[in-house]
């Protein structure tokens, strides 16, 4: 089984995690988009689930497929599911997100949702996270390189760029991609980032999974967080 296959089969494994009807968030990436065909699918069968997107990519995909959704700004209530993607996946179950930029949209949508079901191919789970991802970071291009520079004093910095220019988020910022190595608490991380005037959302997405599909070799494997 390649990835793309891996993915094709997490995709459809969170198909089982949705409630008959409702409102779901539809997460990001290539992994994501999988999924959001298989929901498109459900919908021209009949299915009656409204779609809260996380990106304006993911907005575009589940129109054109028909999928109801609610505006970006309110009326979500609570969210019943939200199935998205991740880059990487530690062994308590936190996450590096924001590989295709959404990170923000992203956590504000999981916060929003009751469950959050994560769906990965095997390559994305490591011991520790930063293992070989960075860690994305989105910040305001008021006093950019301020935040960028203290960015800097907690691993190496990267403002990613696409087509020789700098990348921009679908709120109009940019995103810094923070090489830290094996991140022994993402907690104090993600406070440490958060805490830097202009840093809007990091991608470390701690204690924020409740289930984490992953498909490799030998099909579907279930994780979910331990209790405490
Ligand atoms: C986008 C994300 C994606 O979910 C993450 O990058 C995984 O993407 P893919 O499924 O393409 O590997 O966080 O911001």
């Amino acid at each position: 089984m390649d990835q793309n296959e891996a993915k094709l089969l997490a995709a459809r494994a969170a198909i089982d995690e949705l409630p008959p009807r409702g409102i779901i968030g539809l997460g990001s990436g290539s992994t994501a988009k999988l999924f959001v065909d298989e929901v498109g699918a459900r919908v021209a069968a009949g299915a009656d689930y409204r779609g809260v997107p996380t990106s304006k990519g993911t907005r575009a995909q589940a129109e054109a497929l028909g999928i109801p959704l609610l505006p970006d700004e309110d009326g979500w209530g609570e969210i019943a599911v939200t199935v998205d993607g991740a880059d990487e996946v530690d062994e308590h179950l936190n996450l590096i997100k924001g590989g295709g930029g959404a990170l923000t949209r992203e956590k504000i949508v999981n916060d929003a949702s009751r469950r959050n079901v994560i769906i990965v191919d095997e390559t994305k789970i490591k011991r520790r996270l930063g293992e070989t991802w960075a860690v994305p970071v989105e910040v305001l291009r008021f006093g950019f390189s301020h935040a960028r520079d203290a960015l800097g004093k907690l691993g190496k910095v990267r403002v990613r760029a696409r087509e020789g220019e700098a990348f921009v988020t679908d709120a109009g910022n940019f995103i810094v991609d923070v090489t830290t190595g094996p991140i022994e608490d993402p907690l104090a991380l993600d406070r440490a980032m958060r805490d830097i005037p202009g840093v809007v959302e990091t991608g470390l997405f701690v204690s924020r999974a409740s289930l984490v599909i992953v498909a490799g070799r030998t099909g579907i494997t279930r994780l979910e967080p331990k209790k405490k």
